[in-house]
């Protein structure tokens, strides 16, 4: 039997789901993550920043810009136990500015994926996965990277066939 991690970053706060400002008590890469944890009873991990950012959905897009633009790692607040417990690695994050947050960079360059499948989820508003999975690859190139499904947050709250169907043909 594989091992299976599910590792993501989510903010909670304000965000724009369908072109309005909304306050997310769950992020919306967290509801993903819940339920691909139900449909493979994988362990989860949350990807999170020691400083956190703030709710305001605007002021959240600058410092994520300021971020990117400094090519910054941003501290993460947990470790993860030995990656050799897990041979599968669900990665989900939102796309900021085309992209994952910069802890995920963080992330992947704190653990050795040698060997490791890792299965991108993203959740965005429009631009899918952006950049990201050619920014997995340039982090882990040891590992093999497979193609990764992108959702609207506004639709992952009735996602599960979706969900149910994307890990059948990834099976
Ligand atoms: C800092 C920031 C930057 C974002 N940049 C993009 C973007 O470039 N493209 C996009 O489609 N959505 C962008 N979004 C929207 C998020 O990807 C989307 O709302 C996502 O579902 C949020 O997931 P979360 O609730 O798990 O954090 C951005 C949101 C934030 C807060």
């Amino acid at each position: 039997m594989d091992k299976i991690l599910i590792a993501y970053y989510s903010r909670p706060g304000q965000n724009y789901v369908s072109g309005i400002i909304v306050d997310l008590i769950v992020g919306n890469t967290e509801v993903v993550a819940n339920k691909i944890q139900q449909m493979t009873s994988g362990q989860l991990f949350k990807i999170d920043t020691k400083n956190k950012y703030p709710v305001d959905y605007t002021e959240t897009t600058r410092v994520a810009k300021d971020e990117l633009r400094s090519n910054a790692r941003p501290v993460l607040t947990n470790k993860l136990m030995n990656t050799d417990d897990f041979d599968i690695i669900y990665l989900g994050y939102p796309n900021w500015w085309g992209t994952f947050p910069m802890v995920v960079f963080t992330f992947l360059e704190s653990f050795d994926f040698t060997g490791k499948t890792i299965i991108p989820f993203c959740t965005h508003e429009g631009s899918g996965l952006g950049n990201s999975i050619r920014d997995i690859k340039n982090c882990c190139p040891d590992a093999k990277v497979l193609d990764g499904l992108a959702l609207f947050g506004s639709v992952v709250s009735k996602s599960d066939s979706q969900l149910e169907k994307w890990l059948e043909t990834i099976k």
